[in-house]
């Protein structure tokens, strides 16, 4: 009987996994659901800008992307911006306003703390939310309410 259990026990492992490897492909980790912890760089396509979001760009790769990454794809040192978490209902206009004067504490990620970004304008944060929503809604990213 014991040895019994003892012969299956191999044959068992192996099968809890593989269903382990196949149900962690399909948990999700792609796109621009991925978690930034474990994928800090997400593919962004980029839709044709208009002249604000253009505007917004240029202010983005001077004050942003170092962290943020180009297209706000996310790097080592800063989550992606085109994930839902930040979607306008989650994290909408103020924070962007409120992130970029007076930075942020690290509560989502493991990147650590954004500093506040020296001498931007609210009215350049501005069009780099134009910028950061475009490339949000051309990914997919929609309003959610959030729930907490
Ligand atoms: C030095 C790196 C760095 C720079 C530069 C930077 N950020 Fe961040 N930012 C971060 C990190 C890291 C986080 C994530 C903090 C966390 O764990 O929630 C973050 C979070 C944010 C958030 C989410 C705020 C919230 O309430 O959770 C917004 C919005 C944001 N950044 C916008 C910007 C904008 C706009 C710029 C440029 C004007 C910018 N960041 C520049 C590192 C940076």
């Amino acid at each position: 009987m014991f040895q019994k259990i003892r012969a299956n026990f191999v044959p068992m492992m192996v099968v809890l996994f593989l269903v382990g490897g196949v149900a962690a492909m399909f948990s999700g980790n792609s796109g621009n659901n991925a978690d930034p912890r474990t994928n800090s760089r997400v593919d962004v396509s980029v839709p044709e800008l208009t002249e604000l979001a253009l505007e917004g760009e240029a202010l983005f790769n001077e004050n942003c992307a170092a962290c943020h990454g180009k297209d706000a794809g996310g790097s080592d040192n800063g989550p992606s911006l085109i994930h839902t978490t930040y979607n306008p209902g989650h994290h909408p206009d103020e924070a962007f306003y409120f992130a970029a004067k007076n930075g942020v504490r690290a509560h989502h990620w493991g990147f650590g703390n954004m500093p506040k970004v020296e001498g931007i304008k609210q009215s350049e944060v501005t069009k780099i939310i134009r910028y950061i929503r475009d490339l949000q809604f051309a990914n997919g990213i929609v309003t959610k309410p959030h729930i907490m």
